[in-house]
């Protein structure tokens, strides 16, 4: 029987429940599909900070290097000065286990969950390829005269042609794996942005080796407009760090919000880490109000990263049936009890399995 293991970091605010739901979901899928998993969980975040004054120990950091995903629920908490969680927990795993990807799908399961007029689930199924390790991500920042009338505030936007390159080319592979318009929209600012050539350079040149994928192109700007306007022209996107964030939310909108989206950070064939795109909604925590369905995506694509593709495809369409048949009434906050749809989603997927 194959067994993987994985680490498990609740985190902070609503992180732990929504957790719990995915593990929920994803023990259910071991016993109906057959593998097991061997979790290790770690009480990182926030708390654990202001408890102990740790963050990250190293020594968790080299487990997790050995395992085969990190399941990640959110961190963030306003007692903390801003970014120092996130930079210790999230960008660390990013930075130094060279997640280069972050892959981000945006799909719509159903009508009502879509903000927009006239907008069927056919015209919302995209995927962001945000480049995950460089952009104004990489942490190369400088203050100066601080304080002063005169300061001076720098951040640098870094980009490699190898970074550039890697992002693209996976854009490009899983354009040619979904087989849907076939297609990789490039989206980048290199009009005002102009180290942005880099990436306009080398599109072009990748894409050339891929006769079979056509390619298009979008500013930022226009690709915000054109998402909300005809989101049906998009299947692959691929971006900058920091414009992937952006766009990323917008598209999460556009699927049903941020009780439904997912991401995984990927070093394809290494450690990857699986997130909802969500944060820890400190106001919401401990109320048993928040979606886990976003969570519960995020443990279908770590299924799927663990090569178990017929689990992870099965959380989605049990998930994509629920919402149809109006099961899940809604993926908003308060829309139901957080643990009763963990427990909806294991039911239905054991007795569509009859296991
Ligand atoms: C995301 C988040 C993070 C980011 C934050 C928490 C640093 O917004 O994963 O999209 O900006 O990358
Ligand atoms: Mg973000």
């Amino acid at each position: 029987m194959n067994q993987y293991d994985i680490s498990v970091i609740g985190g902070d605010g609503i992180g732990p429940e929504v957790t719990t739901e995915a593990m929920k979901v994803v023990d259910a899928c071991a016993d109906v599909f057959g593998f097991k998993l061997r979790k290790t969980e770690y009480p990182f975040g926030s708390e654990h900070f202001l408890a102990t004054g740790e963050i990250f120990p190293d020594t968790a950091f080299e487990e997790v290097k050995q395992q085969r995903a990190v399941y990640l629920g959110a961190i963030g908490d306003p007692r903390l000065p801003v970014g120092k969680i996130e930079y210790g927990i999230i960008a660390r795993m990013r930075f130094d286990l060279d997640l280069y990807i972050n892959l981000r799908p945006i799909k719509l399961y159903d009508e009502r969950l879509c903000p927009l007029k006239n907008k069927q689930p056919e015209d919302i199924d995209m995927v962001i390829i945000r480049e995950n390790t460089e952009g104004a991500y990489a942490g190369m920042h400088g203050f100066c005269h601080k304080g002063q009338p005169l300061e001076v505030a720098t951040q640098t936007m870094v980009y490699t042609r190898e970074g550039v390159e890697r992002a693209i080319r996976y854009a490009f592979e899983l354009a040619r794996e979904r087989d849907k318009r076939k297609q990789v929209t490039l989206i980048d600012k290199a009009n005002a942005v102009r180290a942005h050539d880099l990436w306009t350079r080398t599109f072009e040149e990748v894409s050339r080796e891929y006769s079979d994928i056509s390619t298009d192109h979008a500013y930022v700007d226009a690709a915000c407009m054109w998402m909300v306007k005809n989101p049906e022209w998009f299947d692959v996107a691929v971006t900058t760090n920091l414009f992937g964030d952006i766009v990323t939310d917008l598209g999460a909108m556009l699927q049903g919000g941020m009780g439904i989206a997912a991401s995984g950070n990927l070093h394809p064939g290494r450690v990857s880490l699986f997130e909802p795109i969500h944060g820890s909604a400190p106001k919401h925590a401990g109320k048993n109000v928040a979606s886990p369905v976003a969570a519960i995506m995020a443990s279908s694509m770590l299924l799927d990263y663990c090569d178990q593709k017929e689990a992870g495809a099965a959380i989605e369409n049990t998930i994509a049936g629920l919402l149809r048949e109006g099961k899940l009434r809604g993926v908003g906050t308060g829309d139901h009890p957080t643990d009763e749809v963990g427990d909806m989603v294991v039911n239905e997927l054991r007795s569509t399995a009859n296991v």
